[in-house]
């Protein structure tokens, strides 16, 4: 294998579908890259496209101390390895190379608390240590990911030059910052992943109503999804649903997006963040309802056996036949999704501001959403819109409450009522929008029924209740009371 003649600028190790992609992204970008893995048909492998793609300087290693050792100082590796144990093992083989002052940062979909015990144990190693969330899949590593590192400033300083480059370009600059310290970049990632759960979610059911309710063949879904991502609604998500409904069977007749087991898989960052929403009293009831729409996909055989039991009693798969207008309800479910799809940001953003202000990290959402307008897979105009909310208002208590997005919502609400009517009436689940539409419904109004559930919480368990008129603590004897009205 060809040696560099001088150091190379960064390594990466672990060569599965995204290190192999980004460390040619990297080379590409004009940075030579050393690149190592256990497996070492996969440095040949990786050295090989190297030279396919275009003769991109990018070195492989057959060991660790070699691999290591070939990199410039400070030295800077990038793992790309599964998170959990494989990242603590790959730690320890490589650290055992590398000098003061030299930087490991994990690519991966980790816990971010893992990478803060990482960072801190590196530390003493005089070590420094990086979490960056890297999205965009394989074609986002190759071409152009977002990317969000977080921990070491040093460290990020080191490398600022090749993510600028490596990252994907969109009108407002590279889809790259410096996220905040600890594990941040990690815990953006997760609540991105969140996002990424709910926005797939809603369009999922956006295709139900469409086709279950409003009966319309692949070929119209297509068209219209196509029709809507020209439009306030365009990005990667709906882009990648129009060509799935192009796509024939290629084992038989019919679309193969029809052959597909309605059986969602998932690997944890979608849970995690809604266990964080609960730690941190965040309501995020829309990215909350995607995940239990997986666990219930996941049913798969007892929804078989529990449609034959409601069938028996005569209770069909849809509920009402009854005539829809097609190109009214198209229009409909376009304004319930878009006005959705703004709750379930506003759940994210305010779980991020939350876990900030607990952590002190100081991020800043309207950045945050700059570097998820290209790259990763979230990515769409409309997150250029979140951007300039936050700059109109760093401190926006709600995403729901900006003059504009209270507009668009305004102007959505009676499409949505519609929508969530029709599916509600026809038997359709569609937990992401009505939960949207619950959230946006219950943060609007200044009185809730609350008042009722403090009055019994205060009965039972003498947990004292305030007033609205007198400050103060207040607790009744309710039962008493009552008592006494009886008699
Ligand atoms: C090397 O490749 C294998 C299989 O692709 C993977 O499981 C392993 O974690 C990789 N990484 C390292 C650092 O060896």
């Amino acid at each position: 294998m060809a040696a560099p003649s001088k150091p190379t600028r960064i390594g990466l190790a672990g060569l599965a579908v995204m290190g192999q992609n980004l460390a040619l992204n990297i080379a590409e970008k004009g940075f030579p890259i050393s690149v190592y893995n256990r497996t070492t048909s996969k440095v040949d492998e990786t050295v090989e496209r190297a030279k396919r793609e275009g003769d991109l300087p990018v070195f492989g290693f057959h060991d660790p101390e070699s691999f290591v050792h070939s990199v410039q100082k400070p030295r800077v590796i990038i793992m790309l390895v599964k998170a959990g144990a494989p990242v603590d093992q790959t730690i320890k083989t490589l650290s055992a190379y590398m000098e003061k002052g030299d930087c490991i940062i994990d690519g991966g979909n980790e816990w971010y608390e893992n990478t803060e015990r990482r960072a801190k144990a590196m530390a003493e190693l005089g070590l420094l240590y990086l979490g960056m969330g890297v999205s965009g899949g394989e074609e986002g590593a190759r071409h152009g990911p977002s990317l969000m590192p977080g921990g070491s400033v040093e460290a990020y300083k080191y490398i600022e030059d090749i993510l600028l480059k490596v990252a994907a370009q969109v009108d407002s600059g590279p889809c790259v910052t410096y996220i905040g310290e600890g594990g941040s970049g990690n815990f953006v990632k997760m609540v991105h992943n969140g996002i990424e759960y709910g926005d797939m979610q809603l369009i999922a059911e956006a295709y139900d109503v469409l086709k279950s309710v409003g009966k319309l063949s692949n070929e119209e879904l297509q068209s219209v999804f196509s029709e809507w991502n020209k439009g306030e609604l365009l990005s990667f998500l709906i882009e990648i649903t129009a060509d799935i409904f192009g796509i024939k069977d290629d084992k038989g007749e019919g679309y193969l997006v029809d052959k597909v087991l309605d059986k969602t898989g998932m690997k944890g960052t979608g849970k995690w963040t809604v266990q964080q929403a609960a730690d941190l009293s965040v309501a995020a009831p829309t990215i909350a309802s995607s995940l239990d729409a997986r666990f219930l996909s996941g049913l798969k055989e007892e929804r078989v056996e529990a449609a034959k039991v409601f069938k028996s009693g005569g209770f069909g798969d849809i509920l009402t036949d009854q005539a829809v207008d097609k190109k009214k309800l198209i229009d409909d479910v376009r304004q319930a999704l878009y006005a959705s799809k703004i709750c379930s940001y506003a759940q994210g953003m305010n779980l991020i501001r939350a876990k900030s202000a607990e952590k002190g990290w100081g991020l800043k959402l309207g950045e945050l959403a700059r570097i998820w307008k290209g790259g990763c897979i979230i990515r769409a105009i409309f997150l250029d819109r979140i951007k300039k909310a936050y700059d109109r208002n760093a401190d926006l208590a709600n995403l729901l409450v900006d003059p504009e997005f209270a507009k668009e919502i305004i102007e959505r609400q009676s499409a949505w009522r519609r929508v969530v009517c029709l599916a509600i009436n026809s038997g359709i689940s569609t937990p992401g929008m009505s939960s949207s539409l619950a959230y946006f419904d219950t943060y609007r109004r200044s009185r809730l029924p609350a008042n009722l559930v403090q009055a019994q919480r205060d009965y039972f368990g003498a947990h004292t209740y305030e007033r609205t008129d007198v400050e103060g603590a207040f607790h009744t004897e309710w039962f008493k009371l009552a008592k006494q009205s009886k008699i």
